[in-house]
């Protein structure tokens, strides 16, 4: 028998997906470059940037604490850099300048050296100093990245690692959502910062956007902080960096920065209770009784399930199962099929949905704006 149950119902399997879902993400930048330009240009300043920054290293950071890290980065691997010099030219020196020559060399005993102070200052107090210098650099750092001086109206979002996706939560606003962040962008003259709220739901997550800041774990039972301070509009791409399970390299995360306005403009419609269509209301009455909302939350109905992402407003992301596939219409069937289709191991089941409540809960979740 066919694995996949969605043949039992009679229907012909989509054309697989998965092989098209990084589309997203894996684009030439230089195209996104331009694409993005010719959007700004046509759109209005309150439209999104799509431009996708997926650079994943820490020597292009577009946010203040990922320069903080940088500048240390270039100090440290300088000062590394003069000291492989230093060392591997003596060491070529000493190579060629003292080379097996011949003759009465190998008759002759070099010179013995017993005791010199000049030397044994030389390899002694230099490296001390460096190693204080790096020292006292790097607990400044720490001390800057760690305990931020933040401004008081720093937006704060509470993000929750899952196996396999991040819960996002805005407590000022009473907004919840799943896997893309939407963040405020800041200014060099007038701050705009946002404090992550860092905690687990199971097991140790890592968080990590190369461009916006370090590394921070996501630990159960345990809270941890980090702050970003994006200068630049746009889509951050990063990853779970700790091993959580099956589907950990696709534990993705999305973090959108906004023009203030924009941002506002975003936090609103994420308020507001989805429009309830009459038209997909049969959706509505299956997502129910398929009890989708024993895991779901939707918001302004009996759907109040916590384990799975909030889908109040699904229909206004642009990824779905943590950034593992486009949020359109082809994979979102896929999705309701067999959600192990697109993503093997993750934790939802497949529900062996017959066609017509595919089609139905589908058409309903793309309501959800
Ligand atoms: Cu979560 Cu790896």
């Amino acid at each position: 028998m066919n694995w996949n149950c969605g043949s039992r119902h009679g229907h012909e399997r989509q054309t697989p997906v998965r092989f098209r879902r990084f589309s997203l993400i894996h684009r030439n930048p230089s195209t996104l470059g331009v694409a993005a330009l010719t959007l700004l240009t046509l759109a209005s300043a309150s439209a999104q940037d799509s431009t996708i920054r997926a650079i994943q290293n820490i020597f292009d950071p577009l946010s203040a604490p990922a320069e903080i890290l940088y500048r240390i980065s270039l100090l440290v691997l300088a000062t590394c850099a003069i000291i492989f010099l230093i060392v591997a030219g003596l060491l070529t020196y000493a190579i060629i300048r003292y080379r097996h020559k011949g003759g009465t060399d190998d008759l002759e005993e070099p010179p013995q050296v017993y005791g010199s102070a000049a030397i044994e200052l030389a390899w002694t107090v230099p490296p001390i100093l460096i190693v204080v210098v790096l020292v006292l650099v790097t607990a400044r750092t720490i001390g800057e990245i760690q305990k931020p001086k933040l401004p008081n109206d720093a937006e704060q979002v509470r993000i929750i690692g899952h196996r396999f996706w991040w819960e996002v939560r805005y407590p000022k606003y009473d907004v919840v959502t799943a896997n893309e962040i939407h963040v405020p962008l800041s200014d060099r003259s007038k701050r705009i910062a946002t404090e992550f709220v860092l905690e687990s739901a199971d097991v140790i997550h890592g968080f990590w956007v190369p461009q916006l800041n370090g590394k921070t774990m996501l630990v159960p039972n345990h809270t941890n902080t980090m702050w970003v301070e994006p200068y630049k509009t746009g889509i951050y791409l990063g990853n779970c960096t700790v091993l959580c399970g099956a589907q950990h390299a696709n534990m993705l995360i999305r973090v959108i920065v906004d023009t203030p306005e924009r941002y506002q403009q975003w936090l609103n419609e994420q308020k507001a209770t989805p429009s309830n269509d009459q038209a997909v209301e049969e959706g509505q009455r299956q997502f129910i009784a398929n009890s989708c909302g024993a895991c779901h939350d939707i918001g302004g109905t009996n759907a109040k399930g916590v384990f799975g992402p909030d889908l109040t407003h699904f229909a206004s992301r642009q990824t779905l199962g943590s950034g593992v596939a486009a949020n359109n219409e082809e994979n979102l069937r896929s999705w309701l099929q067999d959600p192990q289709e697109l993503k093997p191991g993750c934790l939802m089941p497949n529900m062996k949905l017959g066609d017509k409540q595919v089609q139905s809960i589908l058409a309903y979740l793309r309501t959800l704006k």
